[in-house]
């Protein structure tokens, strides 16, 4: 009884602790999740901001595959709110083989996260 009495009880821990466990642990695709908030068009493309994370994308790119692209401009963008901000903006570069880039940033700044999550040219360009 006593023995069938503890199973229970550390069964019941190690749910607790598996659910703690999975609520705490949240993978970049949940934050991505489309359901949390609409994409909204960035009016100010030329904003410190904006340009700050674009140049974030392209010195991110260059950084991970050794490539030399030069950020010119944003073209267009938009933005979503999550546990953060994610923003899709479509670049031109030049020192590139494509001139437009899309790119996709995660930028929680007062946790002081950035991450490039996409970085790909614009084929219709
Ligand atoms: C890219 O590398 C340079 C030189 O190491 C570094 O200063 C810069 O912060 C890096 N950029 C990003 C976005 O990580």
């Amino acid at each position: 009884m006593i023995i069938r009495l503890l199973f229970l009880v550390n069964l019941i821990i190690l749910v607790i602790t598996l659910m703690a466990i999975a609520t705490k642990w949240k993978p970049i695709e949940d934050i991505n999740d489309p359901v949390v908030g609409g994409w909204s068009p960035i009016k100010g493309i030329n904003d410190p901001h904006v340009t700050d994370i674009a140049n974030f994308a392209v010195s991110k790119f260059n950084n991970q595959t050794g490539a030399t692209l030069k950020f010119e401009k944003v073209i267009k963008g938009e933005s979503q709110v999550v546990a953060g901000i994610n923003y899709h903006l479509i670049i031109s570069t030049s020192n590139s083989v494509h001139n437009f880039y899309n790119a996709r940033v995660y930028d929680r700044p007062w946790e002081h996260v950035r991450k490039l999550t996409t970085f790909m040219p614009v084929i219709d360009h």
